[in-house]
């Protein structure tokens, strides 16, 4: 109780009835842009950060606190060693541990990653047993399946980043090439985040013209190389930034959020994200994780869409189905 009150209260504090928490699992460069972006856009009323290094997380949470006057106000919480303070969670990001190297792969990272998961999921589980479960660690696909089949939660409240950022990517080339706003653009990268991804032809549209079905019509020469560059460009485009600045941060930050904008205020807006694929578009081999266009809500994943895919992009998405199923049975979970 401050002993001094600069407020002659007039009524109790009214019960506030809505409250929602984040927690960001790995303070890192990731889990920091995500963090300040969820703060700046007044997504939450408590944020919690985890991370392995208390000084660098106690450094994180101060500083982040010292920009209260500047903020709408949110309580941030951290603690190193403690998954309580994640206590309650409606969303739980995971962007905990190894990161590439320049010129290292995603897949690369998997077993360092998947036994840090085994000691993390359990714990988040534990304490939000309620929450929808974001898994933004690479490799983000079979770490989304690792997380389901760890954390027991229902498919439905196990996401993961995945092609939501490569969209994006998509998205700003696309615009810059035919000189129109990111946000016109409507555009899927859809499989694998990274190297395997499928980038949907079929499914750019700008300000509700078909790109493709226009250009076919009026017999313009499809801009195949210049497709298949600016295709190349997505894939590589965090190769890019790792060997330029060393990781990549702003972009992700930005994805993640708007994630957890459509899931926590029930947006269901369509975002391609990493879900259970298992059934959808012929992919039937097994419990794989892997990101289609999907509608999210306050309960996670609501459905997934029925996008046209042509004959070229289905055999795409369902080799891509096929390396990760791969690599997840052998993972012995
Ligand atoms: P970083 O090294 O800056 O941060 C990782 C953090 O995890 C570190 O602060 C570390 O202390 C912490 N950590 C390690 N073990 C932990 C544990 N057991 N408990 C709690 N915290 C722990 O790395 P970064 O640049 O933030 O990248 C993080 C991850 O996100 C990497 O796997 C990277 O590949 C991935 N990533 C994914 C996407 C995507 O689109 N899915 C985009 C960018 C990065
Ligand atoms: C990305 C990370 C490295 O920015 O997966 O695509």
């Amino acid at each position: 109780q401050a002993f001094f009150r600069p407020i002659h209260n007039t009524a109790p504090p009214s019960p506030t009835n809505r409250h929602t928490k984040i927690s960001v699992i790995g303070a890192g460069n990731v889990g920091m842009a995500i963090a300040q972006t969820v703060l700046t856009q007044d997504l939450v009323d408590e944020i919690a950060l985890v991370d392995a290094k208390p000084e660098k997380l106690r450094g994180e949470m101060l500083d982040l606190q010292h920009a209260a006057a500047f903020l709408p106000r949110t309580t941030i919480l951290a603690s190193s060693s403690d998954y309580a303070v994640t206590s309650g969670s409606d969303l739980v990001v995971v962007t905990a541990g190894a990161r590439q190297i320049p010129g290292e792969s995603r897949l690369n990272l998997l077993q360092r990653n998947v036994a840090l998961f085994r000691s993390i999921i359990p714990q988040l589980a534990k304490h939000s047993p309620n929450a929808i479960l974001m898994i933004v660690s690479n490799p983000v696909d079979i770490l989304t399946y690792v997380a389901w089949k760890i954390s027991g939660f229902p498919a439905n409240r196990v996401i993961g980043s995945g092609t939501n950022l490569d969209s994006s990517r998509f998205r700003f080339l696309l615009a810059d090439h035919l000189e129109v706003n990111a946000q016109d653009v409507q555009a899927y990268v859809v499989g694998e985040h990274g190297d395997g991804s499928v980038a949907l032809w079929s499914s750019i549209s700008v300000g509700g013209v078909p790109i493709l079905s226009f250009l076919e019509r009026q017999q313009i020469p499809y801009e195949e190389e210049m497709l298949e560059s600016i295709r190349r460009t997505v894939v590589e485009g965090a190769y890019e930034v790792i060997s330029l600045k060393g990781y990549t941060s702003w972009a992700i930050g930005y994805s993640v959020a708007s994630l957890a904008r459509t899931l926590l205020r029930d947006q269901r807006r369509i975002h391609p994200v990493t879900v259970l694929a298992k059934g959808f578009y012929g992919i039937d081999g097994g419990d794989v994780f892997l990101s289609l266009p999907a509608q999210l809500g306050r309960g996670g994943v609501v459905g997934v869409t029925n996008v046209h895919l042509t004959d070229e992009e289905l055999r795409r998405l369902r080799a891509s189905a096929e390396t990760l199923l791969e690599l997840q049975s052998q993972l012995g979970l």
